[in-house]
């Protein structure tokens, strides 16, 4: 079989890890990843071209022969990227833009559930300011107000009052997301704990990955600010055989079937955010991507191909593959920018991460860049850091241990990440 050339869209430590997953293929002569960062440059040819540029990344296709693509953020799916690829005959993993609207409207998400009986949160979604207020009036407090299309994981607010929800309401109504607050849902807070569940779907079949779960906020014990996520494990003792069997059933299959019913088959990794409490999972949120840092604990753990599995998924035949795992589990912790999720510096020097390497933990880069031959920090995430260990436990002090010789003194983490787990 000829070998295929595969270009991976993004930049982050998601991106990193699926180049570094994927340059374990043997079905792969080159990867190139656009636009990549210091750390994918390591497995892959960085291309200096935006997520958005799509005209440039078709070009780019045309010009080297990409045989395959995958679309690691939910922006360009969103937009429409996937279409475009394939519409110009290049395969690619990521769903369509109507697929991709189960995380690019979230008004869209929750009337489907509506529709397809998935349990999720009670809730209202709205046009206008004024039927907004009279939901929020009559509503129990806390409430989650939600502006309806993508803003970059800040268009949730919990309010712990009426006003304060209110409030939210009239600065999404007056644009403080743009367009994507042109629509509101306002929602029942849920209790519980948070697990994320992801599948790919290759538009009718559903072959699970293992589970995961992330610490959103910013503080350790879970408090502050919620961020991209700080940190993350594999497996997620929450999601015990049953709470999978009861996800897959009651809450993917249905929606995945759903999508295909009204002509939206979805393509891609199906990422279920729920709520669990009392035994029962709720449905949060779906994002139609591999979650960050989520990834970089899952994919480590991966033992098959993770390239003939992409492939399954976009050539519609995961009834024909099994996933093989290793035992070990995984944890990744999150190096960030001091300031992260507000405002933090660019452009200092991170050292030792050739330390970290040697002390047995794999490093992905999720903003780094590279001048005068130092790797310096570009973004709010910078690095994560993940270990493996006969149990969380193990590869939570593996991880940490590695983490502790990097020299980045403009960095923090969370010390204590994977604490749920251990824990139980
Ligand atoms: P979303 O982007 O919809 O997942 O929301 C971001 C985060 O807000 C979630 O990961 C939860 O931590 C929190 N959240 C969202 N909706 C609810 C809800 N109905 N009840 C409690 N927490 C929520
Ligand atoms: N870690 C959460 C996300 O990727 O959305």
């Amino acid at each position: 079989m000829a070998l295929m050339k595969v270009l991976v869209i993004g930049s982050g430590g998601r991106e990193h890890v699926l180049c570094w997953s994927l340059a374990a293929s043997d079905q792969i002569d080159k990867i190139y990843c656009a636009p990549g960062n210091a750390g994918i440059a390591t497995q892959a040819e960085c291309v200096a071209l935006d997520v958005m540029d799509f005209d440039g990344i078709l070009n780019f296709c045309a010009k080297k022969g990409i045989g395959f693509a995958v679309i690691g953020p939910e922006a360009p799916l969103a937009g429409g990227l996937a279409d475009r690829l394939e519409a110009a005959g290049i395969a690619t993993f990521g769903p369509s833009a109507a697929a991709a609207r189960l995380e690019g409207s979230k008004g869209f998400m929750k009337d489907l559930c509506a529709r397809a009986g998935v349990p999720t949160a009670a809730y209202g979604h709205f046009t206008s300011l004024d039927k907004t207020r009279d939901f929020i009036a009559g509503h129990a407090t806390p409430v989650v107000v939600k502006a309806d299309g993508l803003a970059a994981g800040k268009g949730v607010i919990i309010a712990q009052s009426r006003e304060e929800a209110t409030a939210a309401a009239e600065d999404m109504f007056a644009g403080q997301f743009g367009a994507a607050g042109s629509e509101v849902v306002v929602e029942e807070f849920l209790p519980g704990e948070e697990a994320s569940y992801l599948a790919l779907v290759d538009g009718e079949n559903v072959l699970p990955l293992e589970t995961a779960q992330d610490h959103k906020a910013v503080g350790e014990g879970d408090t502050g600010p919620n961020t991209g996520g700080m940190g993350a494990y594999s497996p997620a003792p929450v999601m015990t055989p049953e709470m999978c069997e009861i996800t897959l059933k009651k809450i993917v299959e249905p929606l995945v079937r759903a999508m295909a019913a009204v002509g939206a088959p979805f393509k891609g990794v199906f990422y279920a955010g729920l709520m669990i409490n009392d035994g029962k999972p709720k449905l949060l949120e779906v994002n139609v991507r591999f979650g960050d840092p989520e990834c970089q604990a899952i994919l480590p753990r991966l033992k098959s191909d993770l390239f003939t599995a992409l492939q399954a998924t976009r050539d519609g035949r995961l009834n024909e593959i099994a996933l093989e795992w290793h035992d070990q589990s995984a944890l990744c912790v999150v190096l960030a920018s001091k300031g992260y999720p507000g405002a933090y510096g660019k452009g200092s020097v991170i050292d030792g991460l050739d330390k970290a390497e040697a002390a047995g933990a794999t490093v992905f880069h999720a903003g780094t860049g590279l001048e005068n031959g130092n790797i310096v920090a570009t973004g709010g995430r910078v690095l994560g850091v993940t270990a493996l260990g006969d149990d969380i436990a193990q590869a939570q002090s593996k991880a940490y241990r590695a983490l502790d010789l990097i020299d980045w003194p403009e960095g923090f983490c969370r010390r204590d990440i994977g604490w749920r787990a251990i824990r139980r």
